[in-house]
């Protein structure tokens, strides 16, 4: 068999995060977060529902790692809850935080799965946005702080480390559109946010190599590739003004140490930022900011449709039929992480990349014979791991690839509605049931790890 598979050495994990899985909320001295309050207020959660008990891996994890060795899986990402660690965001460490992460780590090395570490995956402790969060500069302060504590008992352990997941996320959903905690619906202060959230991103990685200098970091980003609706001037200028705000907003600033120039003007036209533009970066944040990285992390789900609407102003509209959308409502375009992936290679300077999530979220449930037949995710995963592996065929660096997610979970404003997982979760017996796409997923990273494997 002719094998058109994947590097032996290829890494092969899954990715889940703490607020989204954990549970626990209040217990062994974790403090609130910022997901707590949003979910505790009404209206916030399209289904009503909260993470207090979640996927209860709080209590289960040594079950999950189980899960995991089914799998085959040679990497686990997850995140570090802030709240458990430094429940106050700031001052004294909270042991028992620090104790519970170790014992994950330790039990994860054992087993020959290399964890791969989350800093800052949303749940910001709640005292410190009662100051501000994000917007106010001294919360990257306190993230370098709280990294600290965790990086000095875990670091000689621990080899790769994320900063954060998804800057856009946090700002953008957080602090300009008000989806997700928390909750503001305020432009400016979003791209304040945002400076601060890569801020933090840049001391963390100075930090992380002070302590453990043999470390790998690097930030993972959501990275959605636009393209315009038709060819129109209108519409072709709509997929640049998104591709700005979405992608380069950060890779810009990460890989090349500046802000796109096209962009911070866009900003200043929709009364986003006064006329004087980012008056709140600082000399040498940009310098801080694009320190080299070892890895960027890629979290790729779907691609963006621009047209102008009626009044002239860039809009993203879905263009695919329904059957080629997931349950999120978005659309099925494998291509996109391909020319997604060539493109940081030819556009950037780019350093080597984990996809660091992909996946779909359908709600195909146990049948009678407690079978999940979830056809559509496997196609979903076979279809993006074809398309990685057309970009590395065509020179990219890809050094791995993380299926979200491990579980079912709590998936942020969707409430636990939204499936993502290779195990489905039964809430009310927190039972864990495979997937077709797990067993899919085993048998194709066993293929691909073996010299005889083929696709
Ligand atoms: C990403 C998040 C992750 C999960 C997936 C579906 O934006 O990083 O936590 O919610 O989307």
């Amino acid at each position: 068999m002719k094998r058109k598979g994947f590097p032996a050495d290829f890494l092969w994990g899954v990715a889940t995060s703490s607020f989204q899985i954990e549970g626990a909320y209040d217990q062994d001295g974790r403090g609130e977060s910022i997901w707590d309050r949003f979910a505790a207020t009404p209206g916030r959660v399209a289904d009503g529902s909260n993470a207090r008990v979640a996927c209860d891996h709080y209590h289960r994890w040594r079950e999950d790692i189980e899960l995991m060795r089914e799998l085959g899986v040679g990497a686990y990402r997850f995140s570090i809850a802030w709240p458990r660690i430094v429940p106050g965001g700031t001052g004294p460490v909270n042991e028992a935080g620090l104790d519970f992460y170790e014992a994950l780590v330790d039990r994860l090395l054992e087993v020959g799965i290399k964890p791969f570490v989350t800093l800052y995956h949303w749940d910001l402790p709640q005292v410190l946005e009662d100051r501000g969060g994000w917007s106010n500069r001294d919360t990257a302060a306190a993230f370098v702080e709280y990294s600290t504590h965790v990086v000095k008992r875990l670091g000689d352990r621990v080899s790769s480390w994320v900063t954060h997941n998804e800057p856009w996320c946090i700002a953008t959903l957080g602090y300009e559109k008000g989806a997700h905690a928390p909750g503001w619906e305020d432009p400016e202060r979003a791209l304040r946010a945002a400076h601060h959230v890569l801020l933090s991103h840049g001391w963390t990685n100075e930090m992380i190599r002070s302590y453990a200098p043999a470390a790998q970091v690097g930030i993972v980003l959501n990275l959605t590739p636009s393209m315009p609706a038709s060819e129109s001037a209108a519409d072709v200028d709509a997929a640049r003004w998104f591709d700005g705000q979405f992608n380069r907003w950060f890779l810009d600033p990460l890989l090349r140490g500046s802000y796109p120039a096209d962009s911070v003007q866009d900003r200043i036209q929709q009364g986003h930022l006064p006329d004087d533009g980012l008056s709140f970066v600082r000399a040498g944040d940009l310098k801080a900011i694009a320190r080299p990285l070892d890895f960027l992390g890629v979290n790729y789900y779907t691609r963006a449709v621009l047209h102008t609407d009626g009044e002239g102003k860039p809009e993203s509209i879905v263009t695919a039929p329904q059957d080629e959308l997931t349950d999120m409502g978005w659309e099925l375009y494998p291509q996109g992480l391909h020319d997604l992936l060539v493109r940081l290679d030819r556009e950037y300077d780019c350093p080597p990349i984990y996809i660091t999530e992909n996946g779909a979220a359908y709600s195909d449930g146990p049948d009678d014979a407690g079978r999940v037949r979830d056809t559509r995710r496997v196609e979903y995963l076979r279809t993006h791991l074809a398309a990685t592996q057309r970009a590395m065929a065509a020179g990219v660096d890809v050094r791995g690839y993380f299926a979200w997610s491990l579980l079912d979970n709590f998936e942020w404003g969707h409430g636990i509605a939204k499936r993502f997982g290779l195990y489905w979760i039964d809430y009310a017996s927190q039972q864990r049931i495979a997937k077709d796409s797990a067993f899919w997923y085993r048998d194709f990273i066993q293929a691909n790890t073996t010299a005889q494997g083929a696709m």
